[in-house]
């Protein structure tokens, strides 16, 4: 068994039916949405701290598409394409409040 350190923090893309049906359009959304995520975090150098994944559906379909921020148990509805750049920002000021 090996073990390793756990990131800082988690982002979680919901990829589940109804996230990826609605304003992300197609089953290809949330990933790209991931990847946009993804792209944003290792430019502004926090990679070693955050980790991006997809999730399956999150239990709040009726406010889809989701993603979730973990450990802070913050969930961020009505997600779009465009909008990778403010996650991280709502995530960075996550982090200096707690
Ligand atoms: S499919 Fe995303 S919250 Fe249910």
């Amino acid at each position: 068994m090996r073990e390793e350190k756990p990131k800082d923090h988690y982002l979680f893309v919901c990829t589940g039916s109804r996230c990826s049906e609605l304003s992300l359009q197609d089953d290809e959304g949330a990933s790209l949405l991931q990847k946009k995520i993804k792209a944003e975090i290792k430019a502004k150098g926090y990679d070693n701290t955050i980790r991006v994944s997809k999730s399956g559906c999150l239990g709040a379909c009726e406010v889809a598409p989701n993603v979730m921020f973990q450990p802070e148990n913050r969930l961020c509805s009505g997600v779009e394409l465009g909008d990778a750049e403010q996650l991280i920002i709502e995530l960075c000021k996550t982090r200096t409040q707690s």
